[in-house]
């Protein structure tokens, strides 16, 4: 759907998806990171609380993956989200020479958005890997040590439940880096601010970008 320039990129569920998970995941990486560098002399806040709160959010991102994994089967959100695998380095090379070089030339972006692109090589790549990846890594490892009666008890002689941690710590890093990177693209453009207002409202402004 076009008006004015704009297309209408994000529907209603997936907004909703967006905002639940953009808060969750803030709450469990500002927990995740208490309950990382605490120790029973130093907390940066309350520990029980970090953990409570770190459960309850972990929870909800779990139940609101749901929506999002949903969504892109029944609707056609998940056409964005398709890779062609041939040229596909090829095309990541010329998004990476846009975003280091050509962007600050003023040059056309490689891919322009439309009705049929939502996303970038990059975006593309970068998305399915956090949300087919390491979301589905971080619920399945969170829900283990949720219930850790469920994890193997020694993997030769290192406890299984220490490695799962390691694991789910591991992704969680990589989800944070992420969300940097996620917040740095997301302002690239006319204005820092219009890729924010879409997607609140829905529409992208195809001359924004
Ligand atoms: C403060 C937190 C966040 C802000 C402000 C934010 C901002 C945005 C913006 C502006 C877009 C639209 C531009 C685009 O499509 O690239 C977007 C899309 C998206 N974001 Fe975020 N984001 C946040 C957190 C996250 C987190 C934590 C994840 C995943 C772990 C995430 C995953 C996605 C995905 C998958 C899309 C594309 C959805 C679709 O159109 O199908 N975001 N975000």
């Amino acid at each position: 759907m076009i008006s004015e320039n704009k297309i209408y990129f994000y529907p209603i569920w997936l907004r909703i998806w967006h905002g639940i998970n953009a808060m969750g995941i803030l709450i469990l990486i500002v927990t995740g990171i208490n309950m990382q560098f605490s120790n029973p002399k130093f907390g940066l806040v309350n520990f029980e609380l970090a953990v409570n709160l770190h459960n309850i959010s972990g929870i909800l991102v779990t139940i609101n993956y749901l929506l999002f994994f949903f969504g892109n089967i029944l609707t056609s959100n998940k056409r964005y989200y398709r890779l062609k695998r041939k040229g596909l380095f090829k095309r990541l090379q010329l998004q990476v020479d846009y975003y280091t070089s050509g962007m600050f030339k003023n040059q056309q972006p490689p891919f322009p958005l439309s009705e049929k692109r939502k996303f970038n090589p990059m975006q593309k790549v970068s998305y399915l890997t956090v949300m087919y990846l390491f979301v589905p890594g971080l619920v399945i490892t969170g829900l283990a040590l949720l219930f850790p009666e469920t994890i193997i008890e020694n993997v030769y002689s290192v406890s299984g439940i220490f490695l799962t941690a390691i694991l789910h710590a591991s992704l969680g890093f990589l989800v944070s880096i992420f969300l940097i990177i996620h917040l740095y693209v997301a302002s690239i453009g006319k204005n820092p601010l219009n890729n924010f207002k879409s997607i609140i409202n829905g529409y992208h402004d195809i001359h924004g970008h």
